[in-house]
């Protein structure tokens, strides 16, 4: 049989098909190694919920404050998730008859809580308390991300050790005035980080923070 390709053009063709298996194979390594370290973080899953709540609509858009729904936030370890009868002071009166409500109806009927699927937590062996954080003027931003314009709640930080620890070690350019707290949206520094750090040193002397204290084991494995 004759042949089809010259000895050079074959040359080419099997180095080019040596280069796209290669730049397969490295896609996939890379995909491989994306996808577990967000697999292993949970950082951006999304949970299926039992009705698809959608905090951009609720705290975005209508802008209910955060400790309406979570009302525990600021007096204890535990943010706490709404009671059904928190949904229904308004949807009693809107939204009464749509269907994606439904579970929400019957859960009011029956006394069953809804099973809402938990997105951000930490291990048992690690203590974390909201109320703490917040009274030193914490944003639920910086660890939670923008929920108000998340259609659907996702993990917006990995939790991880060396996460909470490089805040413990230099807490002051995260500070703000508790009072704001819950404000997604909020810049009260104008993004002048100079005058958010004095601010922030100032509330660690206040409150006699002690950054080397802060990383000791047993504050948050006891
Ligand atoms: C302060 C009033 C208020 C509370 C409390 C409230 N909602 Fe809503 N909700 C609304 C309004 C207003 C709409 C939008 C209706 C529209 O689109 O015009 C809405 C819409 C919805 C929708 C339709 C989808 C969407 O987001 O547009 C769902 C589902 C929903 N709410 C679930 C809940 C659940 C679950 C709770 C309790 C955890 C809750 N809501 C608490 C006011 C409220
Ligand atoms: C109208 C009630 C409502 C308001 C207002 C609200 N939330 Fe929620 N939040 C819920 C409900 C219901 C869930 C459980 C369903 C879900 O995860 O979306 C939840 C879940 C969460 C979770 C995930 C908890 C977990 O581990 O599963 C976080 C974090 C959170 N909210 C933060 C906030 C922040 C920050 C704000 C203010 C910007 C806020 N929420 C405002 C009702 C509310
Ligand atoms: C310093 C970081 C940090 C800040 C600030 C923070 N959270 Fe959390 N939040 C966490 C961690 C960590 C968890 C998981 C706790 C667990 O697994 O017990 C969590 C869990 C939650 C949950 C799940 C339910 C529960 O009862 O714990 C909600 C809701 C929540 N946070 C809302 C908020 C709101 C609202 C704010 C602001 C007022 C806020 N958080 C501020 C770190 C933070
Ligand atoms: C953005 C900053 C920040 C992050 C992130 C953060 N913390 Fe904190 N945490 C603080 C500050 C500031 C204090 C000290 C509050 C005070 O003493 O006024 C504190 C205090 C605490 C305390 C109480 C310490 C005591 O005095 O007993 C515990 C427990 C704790 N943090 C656990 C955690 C855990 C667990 C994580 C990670 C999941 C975490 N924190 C992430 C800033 C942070
Ligand atoms: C500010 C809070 C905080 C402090 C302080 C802290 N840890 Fe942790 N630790 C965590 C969190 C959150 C996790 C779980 C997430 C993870 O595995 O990174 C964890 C996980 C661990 C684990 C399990 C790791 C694994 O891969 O399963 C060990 C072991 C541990 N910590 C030991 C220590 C020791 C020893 C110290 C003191 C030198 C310490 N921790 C101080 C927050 C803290």
């Amino acid at each position: 049989m004759a042949q089809i390709f010259t000895a050079s053009a074959d040359a080419k063709l099997r180095l080019f098909a040596g280069a796209v298996a290669l730049a397969i194979l490295m896609a996939g390594a890379l995909w491989w190694s994306a996808a577990s370290s967000s697999y292993r973080t949970g950082v951006d899953w999304v949970s299926e919920q039992p009705v698809p709540f959608s905090h951009q609509h609720h705290a975005g858009e209508l802008g209910i404050d955060c400790r309406y729904c979570h009302d525990t936030v600021e007096t204890s370890a535990k943010a706490g998730l709404p009671p059904t009868e928190t949904c229904m002071t308004c949807h009693s009166q809107i939204w009464t008859d749509a269907p994606m409500l439904a579970p929400v109806r019957k859960s009011l009927a029956t006394g069953e809580p809804l099973e809402w699927n938990r997105v951000a937590r930490v291990p048992d062996y690690v203590y974390f308390d909201h109320s703490i954080h917040v009274a030193t003027g914490v944003p639920c931003k910086t660890c939670h991300g923008r929920v108000d314009l998340m259609p659907l709640m996702k993990q917006a930080k990995p939790f991880e050790m060396g996460w909470c620890l490089d805040c413990h070690r230099d807490p002051a350019p995260e500070l703000r005035p508790p009072s704001e707290v819950t404000r997604m949206d909020w810049s009260g520094f104008d993004d002048d980080l100079a005058a958010h750090r004095d601010y922030g040193a100032l509330v660690v002397e206040a409150r006699g923070i002690e950054p080397d204290r802060l990383d000791d084991c047993n504050v948050c494995h006891r």
